[in-house]
């Protein structure tokens, strides 16, 4: 992962990553920005040779749901420790075909379907209006690095991908999931957004990297249930983390 010399990179830690297992932490740092606090304490720590910031997005115990996180001022306060690197970890559903439950994936595009969200730092008492670029919604060499250590880790990984953001917290029916399919996503999630934009309105470099956890609505015989997720989550979430680890060492 290229960060910028000596900058630490950001792991948004989402849903089966409320910790992360081999970071060696430094310390922990309670924060808060001019857009509220952040959904936990900033964990400062090392995997292997980098620094790290790791922020739980649904906060320690995960509480907060997907509509409710406080990106603004998640991306912000890891602005503010330095971060120009973030990794966002997203469990997803899986649409295309081969989206099975414990697929690692690095999309490459996304679509966003969420509303209400405050998903701009643009508004308010400005100077100017601000339409960022945002045709490429994740970082190129980012993503090529987490796809190069998935590959070095023996973890199988789709290298591309459409995030369809959806707004949550419940599930899809299936008809918006052949909405999506007829849109173009290959996977669904709800956290995705505004994160992505946000850390590209501050020109932060963005990947995200997708586990899926569950077949989306109608696209196996069966309805979705926690323990389907909850075994995707403990069969795939290992390759996330070798992934994670392997690619600091770039
Ligand atoms: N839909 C939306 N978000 C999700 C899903 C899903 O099926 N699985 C995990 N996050």
């Amino acid at each position: 992962m290229t960060a910028e010399l000596n900058a630490p990179v950001g792991i948004i830690g989402g849903t089966g990553l409320t910790t992360l297992s081999g970071l060696e932490i430094l310390g922990e740092h309670p924060s808060t920005t001019v857009w509220g606090e952040p959904s936990a304490p900033l964990v400062e720590g090392r995997l292997g040779s980098q620094s790290v910031i790791f922020l739980s997005r649904h906060g320690n115990p995960h509480r907060i749901p997907p509509h409710q996180v406080n990106y603004r001022a998640n991306i912000q306060a890891l602005y503010d420790a330095g971060v120009r690197t973030v990794i966002g970890v997203n469990a997803v559903g899986g649409i295309r075909e081969d989206m099975g439950p414990a697929r690692v994936v690095v999309p490459d595009q996304l679509i966003d379907y969420t509303w209400g969200r405050p998903s701009t730092f643009f508004e308010g008492d400005l100077e100017a209006v601000t339409h960022i670029d945002f045709t490429w919604p994740y970082d190129h060499e980012g993503r090529q690095a987490l796809i190069h250590a998935a590959a070095e880790a023996g973890v199988p990984c789709s290298d591309s991908a459409v995030y369809g953001a959806t707004q949550g917290p419940r599930l899809e029916t299936a008809a918006e999931i052949r909405r999506l399919e007829r849109d173009g996503c290959d996977i669904v999630g709800m956290t995705g957004m505004p994160e992505a934009v946000l850390a590209a309105e501050l020109g932060m470099r963005y990947v995200c990297l997708g586990l899926v956890v569950n077949w989306a609505a109608g696209k196996s015989d069966h309805i979705i249930t926690m323990a389907e997720i909850e075994e995707a989550i403990e069969q795939g979430m290992s390759g996330v983390k070798r992934i994670l680890t392997d690619s600091m060492a770039e």
